[in-house]
């Protein structure tokens, strides 16, 4: 048994059992940070922030939420909406937040991207946040049906229907996943229990994982430079501030950081009060009628991408197609070549894909909007083909590229 003295103060006895210093130092003032990022660094904290939101806002709702076909519309649209004090807020906060979050998870993997966050010993921090962007998506779409409105219904019906895998027939394992012909009772009560109970658990412990994962490479930085972290948290240490490449995250990098989460919380409760029927389909404020198929069903706008991957081919390809987007992600940094951890307007043909990558990702968006015919249709086509184009001539063009 470890040895324990009379505590001189309650920090002590805490220090005593838990370690609380040496907590403070590896989480906070010995965790080193360049100095050279920009803002984009602060959108892994603001994304930390939004979860808590969606969290806490989520829990306000659920007092009050029925997941019961016969109620839960009216829960949501009636007794929340109407009834609850302040649960209009609840649900605004709740709504903005899921929407939004997409939008930074987005900016995050993009900066990502761009400075080659995911190379050299950084690959498990891509991983896990690969994983943590498919177990939003998986929270966001399970969300979504809890309403039951029509969009809940239909786009819960067009989805499971994937599962059927086109031509393969699986029918059996669309109805196991449902637990009936149709999304029904059974439906709506596994995907209650996944929105509040299981996703959220698995997205607490990912989060674990990815700021683990972050620990041992640390961040990397606009420039590209490869910090030697021990030399130069050694000088900082020794009263050379000016002089080091690194400051402490708490409270030095924290203080930067919250005044980009401060612009952000001042945009974010801008679109709560102001602005919140943009993360909300007019069509989901009718309720769920397996009778009446709305005109034209669609995702909201953050899985439209990937949406418009499958719709331009046959159902077969277009599955395959659809498999690819949601997988090819992860693979990217084994899939780029180049030894190179630097800005993506420093390396070469690496520069072209970036862009291109982004601009073919944000047509696919706005085409996987419309109704797909017309010209629509042959530009989201051609957008589905420059995206499996593009991760196909990945490693080549990353291959080639000079070592800087
Ligand atoms: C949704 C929850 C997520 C949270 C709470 C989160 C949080 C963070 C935080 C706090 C950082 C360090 C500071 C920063 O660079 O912003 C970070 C870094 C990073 N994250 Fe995430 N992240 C999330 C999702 C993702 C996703 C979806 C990806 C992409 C696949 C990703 C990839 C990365 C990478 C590559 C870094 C390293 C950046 C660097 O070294 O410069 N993260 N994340």
């Amino acid at each position: 048994m470890a040895h324990f003295t009379k505590a001189t103060s309650v920090k002590d006895w805490f220090n005593q059992r838990l370690a609380i210093e040496k907590v403070e130092k590896v989480m906070g003032s010995e965790y080193w940070i360049p100095k050279n990022i920009n803002f984009l660094w602060a959108m892994g904290m603001i994304l930390a922030i939004t979860f808590a939101l969606l969290l806490v806002s989520g829990i306000f709702l659920l007092m009050y939420y029925q997941p019961n076909v016969n109620l839960a519309f009216d829960s949501v649209n009636y007794t929340i909406m109407k009834e609850v004090d302040f649960g209009w807020l609840w649900r605004h906060i709740h709504g903005v937040a899921a929407s939004v979050v997409f939008l930074i998870i987005y900016i995050h993997m993009f900066t990502g991207i761009y400075y080659g966050s995911y190379k050299k010993g950084r690959e498990m921090i891509w991983i896990s946040g690969m994983l943590l962007f498919v177990t939003f998506s998986a929270e966001a779409f399970s969300g979504y049906m809890l309403p039951w409105g029509q969009m809940s219904y239909w786009a819960g019906m067009v989805i499971t229907n994937l599962f059927s895998g086109g031509s393969l027939h699986a029918d059996g394992l669309v109805e196991w996943i449902r637990g009936d012909y149709v999304p029904a009772q059974a439906f709506l009560n596994r995907f209650f229990m996944l929105h509040v109970l299981l996703i959220p658990l698995a997205i607490l412990g990912l989060i674990g994982l990815h700021f683990a994962s972050l620990r041992i490479p640390h961040v990397n930085n606009q420039d590209g430079e490869e910090i030697d972290f021990e030399a130069e948290s050694k000088k900082y240490l020794a009263g050379d501030k000016a002089g080091s490449k690194v400051i402490r995250f708490a409270n030095d990098f924290m203080s930067k950081d919250m005044m980009v989460v401060g612009v952000y919380l001042v945009f974010f409760f801008y679109l709560v009060f102001f602005n919140y029927d943009f993360a909300m389909d007019p069509v989901n404020f009718d309720p769920a009628d397996g009778l009446k198929t709305p005109a034209h069903i669609y995702p909201e706008w953050y899985f439209l991408w990937s949406y418009e991957i499958l719709r331009p081919f046959s159902v077969n390809i277009g599955l395959i197609a659809f498999a690819f987007a949601q997988v090819i992600f992860f693979a990217l940094p084994f899939l780029d070549k180049s030894p190179n951890t630097i800005p993506a307007s420093r390396r070469g043909l690496f520069k072209y894909w970036f862009w291109a990558m982004l601009i073919d990702m944000i047509v696919l968006t706005a085409m996987g909007k419309v109704p797909p015919s017309g010209v629509f249709s042959t530009i989201g086509f051609w957008a589905a083909l420059t995206f499996i184009a593009l991760w196909i001539a990945l490693p080549f063009i990353t291959k080639r590229e000079k070592a800087v």
